[in-house]
C-alpha cells in the first residue's frame, strides 16, 4: 500500500521538486562556503546529544542525525569556538544508522569523521548531570528521534535550558530538538515558546521521514523529495491518525510542530527540506534559535555563530 502511494507521489511531485531538491544539496554539501569572518576565540558553546538507542517500546533504531551534529560542530569549531559534548547517559551515543547513508553524506560529515578531536570528545560524552551551564556561552541542541525518548521529560535537560534561557545565553534547537523546550518556562513561569517565532521539523517532513525509511532502497538518492504532495496531506491529519498513518505510534509522543502550536508559539516553517531558521527574544531576553530540518544545519550554525558574535554575556 505505501509503494503504490509513494510511486504515485512520484508521478506528480517529481519533476518541480527533483531541481529544488538538486539546488539544496550542492548549498548543503559545499563545507568550503563557510564565511571566514565568525570569530568565535574564547567562545564556549555545549552540544546535548540524545543517548537513546531505541524509540519506545518498538525495536525502532535511533539516535541522533549526524549531519546536525556534523555541521553545526565544524562551522563552530572551525570559528574558534571551544565545544563541549554532553548526553544524558555520558559517553558514545548513538547515531541513527538511517542518517549515515550515502545520500545525506555532506562535506562536513566527511570532516568531522576525519577531526581527531571531534571523534574524541564524542566518544566521550559528558553526562548532563555534570554539565554546569554557568560554564558555557551558549546551547546547541541537535534532534534525531532520540531525543523524545530522553530529553524532552529530563528535569536535568529542562533546568539546563531554564539556566541558559535567564542568563541571557542564545539557545539553538534544530528539527525535532525544539520538542525538549515543551516543559520549559521562562521566569515568569510561562512556557518559553509562547507567543514566540519559531519553527522545527514540519509534519509534512516527519511524514517524509516515515515513507522514506522503509523504502529508501526504492528511491534513487536525491529524490528524497518524490510523494511531497502526499506528505502535505497527510500533515493536515490530527495527531493521532498521523501517527496510526505513520507508523509512529508508541514511537514518538507527539509531533513537534503540533506541541509548539498547542503551546502558543508562533510556528513558521518553510516547504519541506529548505534550510530555514527563525531567532527571536525570550521573556528572559535570551536569544532562541530553531531550524526546520536537518537541511538547516549550516544555517542554525552561522545564526548561532552571528548572535554569539554580536553580544556580549553577561553573568
Ligand atoms: C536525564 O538526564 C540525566 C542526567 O544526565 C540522566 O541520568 C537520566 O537518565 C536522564 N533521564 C532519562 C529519562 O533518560
Ligand atoms: C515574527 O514573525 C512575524 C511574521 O509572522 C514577523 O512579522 C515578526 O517581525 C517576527 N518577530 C520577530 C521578533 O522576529
Amino acid at each position: 500500500m505505501k509503494i503504490f502511494l509513494c510511486l504515485l507521489g512520484f508521478a506528480s511531485a517529481l519533476s518541480p521538486v527533483c531541481s529544488v531538491q538538486a539546488a539544496y544539496a550542492s548549498q548543503e554539501n559545499n563545507a568550503k562556503q563557510l564565511s571566514p569572518s565568525f570569530n568565535l576565540q574564547g567562545k564556549k558553546i555545549l552540544f546535548v546529544i540524545t543517548s537513546a538507542d531505541k524509540l519506545g517500546t518498538s525495536k525502532m533504531k535511533s539516535g541522533y542525525w549526524m549531519e546536525e551534529l556534523a555541521a553545526p560542530y565544524e562551522i563552530l569549531s572551525k570559528a574558534g569556538a571551544e565545544i563541549t559534548l554532553a548526553s544524558p547517559k555520558g559517553g558514545l551515543p548513538p547515531v541513527d544508522d538511517f542518517s549515515l547513508r550515502k545520500r545525506f553524506l555532506s562535506d562536513y560529515i566527511k570532516a568531522f569523521k576525519k577531526d581527531d578531536t571531534a571523534q574524541k570528545k564524542l566518544a566521550k560524552t559528558i553526562p548532563l548531570s555534570q554539565v554546569k551551564a554557568e560554564d558555557y556561552d551558549a546551547l546547541y541542541y541537535p534532534a534525531g528521534f532520540g531525543i523524545f525518548m530522553d530529553l524532552v521529560e529530563n528535569k536535568t535537560s529542562i533546568d539546563l535550558i531554564e539556566s541558559f534561557s535567564r542568563a541571557h545565553k542564545p539557545m539553538a534547537f534544530l528539527c525535532q530538538a525544539p520538542a525538549v523546550l515543551k516543559n520549559v518556562k521562562n521566569a515568569a513561569g510561562q512556557e518559553i515558546v509562547r507567543g514566540l517565532n519559531v519553527t522545527a521539523l514540519r509534519n509534512s517532513e516527519e511524514a517524509g521521514g516515515a515513507m522514506l525509511r522503509p523504502y529508501v532502497w526504492l528511491i534513487p538518492p536525491g529524490m528524497e523529495a518524490i510523494g511531497n504532495d502526499l506528505t502535505y496531506k497527510r500533515e493536515k491529519l490530527p495527531e493521532k491518525e498521523f501517527l496510526q498513518k505513520m507508523d509512529l505510534t508508541d514511537k514518538i509522543p507527539f509531533l513537534v510542530e503540533n506541541m509548539l502550536k498547542s503551546e502558543g508559539a508562533n510556528y513558521q516553517a518553510k516547504p519541506n527540506m529548505a534550510s530555514f531558521t527563525v531567532t527571536d527574544v525570550t521573556g528572559d531576553n535570551g536569544f532562541l534559535i530553531t531550524g526546520q530540518n536537518p537541511y538547516s544545519a549550516k544555517e542554525i550554525a552561522e545564526k548561532l555563530a552571528e548572535v554569539l558574535q554580536q553580544i556580549k554575556v553577561t553573568q
